[in-house]
């Protein structure tokens, strides 16, 4: 899915939430010429919702599973790992609830981790159970917290929603609230009973996790099964991705009273978990050949755009390099192979071909060229 990179400010006020800190401190929030209020995303779920309403998706099969990917924004003080405009990739799945589906999302993005070659992270898991649960909690919590002393913004945050307590960051609130009721000790039988299941399944499918009982994430929507990926080797800004349930979100929005589950991988911290695990890149280049014209730029740049066409990755040197400069840029390029064009190889149509990793040289006519280059005919 293609989402648009803003929104109107109350789709993400109501589907984030007025009481977490994103809506209440890191939102681009901007006037248009019309005078409508609109805000940069700073994440999917709550667009992906919107979108699948207005275009009733959910009127078909379900689930309705959606990807999506590209710059989110919110304004929080930059520092390592964490920037004002960042990357994501996410999945929805919408429509089926389903602690198995809890388990395949979880499985996607695991494995999106791994086959980057990640070693050094952890999956910590959680319940933040359903309605009954919630409202039950809620009642104690607001209890608990009605003992502290807090100042009036912090209050009046706990007011809205007393969770975001949790991820205040100053010590004497964190200190103020160890002894504070723990969420999972409130789930009704049945979100035991689905947490029970997803944390089985995973096992079955050998992907280990943590319970992580404190685990409260920073946006309203969540229920059920909630999930963090952690680094081990990032420091503060350590999460690389996270998502879970959010079974009222559709319906809050003005959508059918579906559920849902998805996540959201943070792709700059992945890279720099990678860095982290001097993990490679995939190749600087996947260039398959690298023409240095001698004096025959034209018929050069017409020889690769016929290679082009038929499939070869193509660069070539441009301007009036010495051929010592444009062998350079040959070496430079990463292709893995290289030729010299010049007027003899274009009237006798021969060509030698030299292979840039091991020097070798291969005559081959131009018309063969491609075949060579695209079917890996033997050197
Ligand atoms: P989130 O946990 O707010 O969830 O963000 C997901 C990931 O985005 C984080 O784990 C982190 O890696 C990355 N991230 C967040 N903020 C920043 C930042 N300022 N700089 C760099 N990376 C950042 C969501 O956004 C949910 N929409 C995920 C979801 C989808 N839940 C259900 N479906």
């Amino acid at each position: 899915m293609e989402l648009p990179v803003f929104e109107d400010t109350e789709l993400f006020a109501r589907g984030v939430g007025e009481s977490t800190d994103v809506v209440r401190k890191e939102m681009y929030t901007f006037e248009d010429r019309g005078g409508r209020s609109i805000t940069l995303r700073p994440e999917g779920t709550a667009g992906v919702m919107r979108s699948t309403i207005e275009h009733n998706l959910d009127r078909g099969q379900l689930p309705v599973k959606v990807y999506y990917s590209g710059p989110f924004f919110r304004a929080e003080r930059p520092q390592a790992g964490r920037y004002r405009q960042f990357y994501q990739v996410g999945i929805e799945a919408i429509g089926v609830s389903d602690p198995l589906i809890d388990v395949e999302v979880i499985a996607v993005a695991h494995r999106a981790l791994k086959s980057l070659g990640l070693t050094n992270y952890r999956l910590e898991i959680t319940s933040l159970g359903d309605g009954l649960t919630r409202a039950n909690y809620l009642k104690d919590l607001r209890a608990y917290i009605a003992g502290l002393e807090l100042d009036e913004e912090t209050s009046s945050r706990a007011e809205i929603n007393p969770l975001r307590l949790f991820d205040d960051k100053r010590p004497e609130i964190k200190a103020a609230l160890t002894g504070a009721p723990v969420l999972m000790d409130y789930l009704t039988p049945e979100s035991a009973a689905d947490f029970q299941t997803v944390c089985e399944l995973l096992t079955q499918l050998g992907i280990s996790y943590q319970v992580n009982r404190r685990m409260v994430r920073g946006l309203d929507y969540y229920t059920g099964t909630a999930f963090e990926f952690v680094h081990e080797g990032l420091g503060a800004q350590s999460g690389i991705g996270g998502g879970g349930r959010y079974d009222g979100l559709m319906e809050q929005l003005g959508g059918a009273k579906l559920s849902g589950i998805g996540f959201g991988l943070g792709v700059d911290r992945i890279l720099l978990a990678c860095e982290a695990e001097e993990l490679a890149l995939g190749s600087a280049s996947d260039l398959d050949l690298f023409i240095v014209p001698l004096g025959t730029s034209r018929q050069s740049l017409q020889i690769a755009e016929e290679l082009r066409a038929r499939g070869v990755r193509v660069d070539l040197a441009f301007g009036d390099r010495s051929l010592k400069g444009a062998m350079k840029a040959a070496d430079k390029s990463g292709a893995r192979f290289s030729a010299v064009i010049g007027q003899e190889e274009l009237a006798s149509g021969q060509i030698s071909l030299k292979e840039m990793s091991s020097g070798t040289v291969k005559s081959v006519t131009l018309s063969a060229l491609a075949n060579h280059l695209t079917d890996g005919d033997d050197f």
